[in-house]
């Protein structure tokens, strides 16, 4: 059974870019990763204000306001939600704290044992609880945001969270996490399993809330060889997408295997998303031309390091990248997040030229 589209997604031109309705001399719409963040003072003085970063993803008006902040300032086409990847860690119990000027801390685990808040297959009441303040979010933020913008809910991928829940942090090459997955492939599998589930949850939860599309980010995906990007990034998502789709089979959903460009067209096919994100790397030819599905929606993919720097080089890539993608399904976007000493004015020169007339 077909839906009709409402009125509200009619009108956001994000959703149809999606749709291939954008008009020929239309310029794409734009939002950035890490949008809302501290390269605002606006972002900083909230952040000062409360403890802790959790403290400020769990108050549904704080996040609602941080939420709304680049909106307001350079009218981007779409929100993305203010939370984090590792808050589906955090409601399955496991301890998560975000060091200034250090990044996330967890309690490393071994096992989904060891995770208080997991039966194995769902999450405790409190865990429940910490969804819902997400949920409270996306409808306050869906309430106030002006209905031609989107707004995007997320999770990340099962692999990146992984890394994370492993390691207990960030690393460069993952070398902790990929070590536990070729010394006990069956607990990483558990693992994984359990993080398709309570992902496909999550996400289901925020579109019941209010959000119009959802992005699934693989930021770690990169250096895995083609035999664990089938089993750890690709199953995983695949299951997640189609989990998604059995409730809400009109929601665009947008993959973002970071570093994968090789391995792209693989993961269109397979996974089932109608938009892959599209990280510095992946070459203009390749995100112009041919990802092997004429109808994906591509996203991406200026260089933040550029963005920060500015000057002509900037402008020049800017309108590379936009003239290049005329008339595809594209949105405009950066090929990882913003970086917190971006000055704003470079922010606002991008989005002057994206929406230059041509
Ligand atoms: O504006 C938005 O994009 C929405 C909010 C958002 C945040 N994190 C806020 C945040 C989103 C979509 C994320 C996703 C996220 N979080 C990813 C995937 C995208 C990527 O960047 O690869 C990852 C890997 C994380 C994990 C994470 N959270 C890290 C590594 C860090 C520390 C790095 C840093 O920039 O400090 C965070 C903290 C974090 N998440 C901040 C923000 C605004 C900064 C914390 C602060 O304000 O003190």
């Amino acid at each position: 059974m077909s839906t009709t589209p409402s009125k509200n997604r009619i009108s956001m031109k994000f959703i149809r870019a999606f749709e291939g309705n954008l008009g020929a001399s239309e310029p794409p719409p734009i939002w950035l990763m890490r949008q809302a963040g501290r390269y605002l003072a606006e972002y900083r003085k909230i952040r000062s204000e409360l403890g802790s970063f959790l403290d400020l993803c769990y108050t549904p008006e704080k996040a609602c306001e941080v939420t709304l902040q680049p909106i307001n300032r350079f009218d981007f086409d779409a929100a993305i939600l203010f939370s984090d990847i590792l808050i589906v860690p955090h409601a399955l119990g496991q301890p998560v704290r975000f060091v200034q000027g250090e990044g996330p801390r967890l309690d490393p685990i071994t096992s989904i044992d060891e995770l208080p808040s997991s039966s194995g297959s769902g999450l405790d009441a409190d865990g429940l609880a910490k969804f819902s303040k997400v949920y409270e979010a996306v409808s306050l933020i869906r309430n106030k945001l002006s209905s031609d913008k989107a707004l995007i809910g997320f999770c990340g991928a099962p692999y990146t969270v992984a890394t994370y829940m492993i390691a207990g942090q960030g690393s460069p090459d993952q070398a902790a996490t990929r070590t536990f997955a070729f010394a006990h492939p069956e607990k990483f599998q558990a693992l994984i399993d359990l993080l398709v589930h309570t992902s496909t949850f999550y996400l289901c939860g925020q579109i019941d809330a209010g959000v119009n599309a959802v992005q699934i980010f693989d930021s770690w995906s990169g250096p895995l060889p083609d035999d664990q990007f089938r089993r750890w990034v690709v199953e995983p998502t695949k299951k997640i997408v189609a989990g998604v789709r059995a409730h809400h089979p009109d929601i665009p959903i947008i993959g973002f295997p970071r570093g994968s460009a090789a391995h792209a067209r693989e993961y269109i096919a397979a996974t089932g998303v109608n938009g892959i994100g599209c990280d510095t790397s992946m070459p203009l030819s390749l995100m112009s031309a041919d990802l092997g599905d004429p109808n994906i929606l591509r996203q991406g993919n200026l260089d933040p390091l550029l963005l920060l720097n500015g000057g002509p080089a900037l402008d020049a890539r800017i309108r590379e990248i936009r003239d290049a993608m005329r008339g595809q399904r594209f949105i405009f976007n950066l090929g990882h997040g913003i970086l917190p000493p971006t000055p704003i004015e470079h922010v606002q020169r991008l989005v002057d030229i994206v929406r230059e007339p041509v």
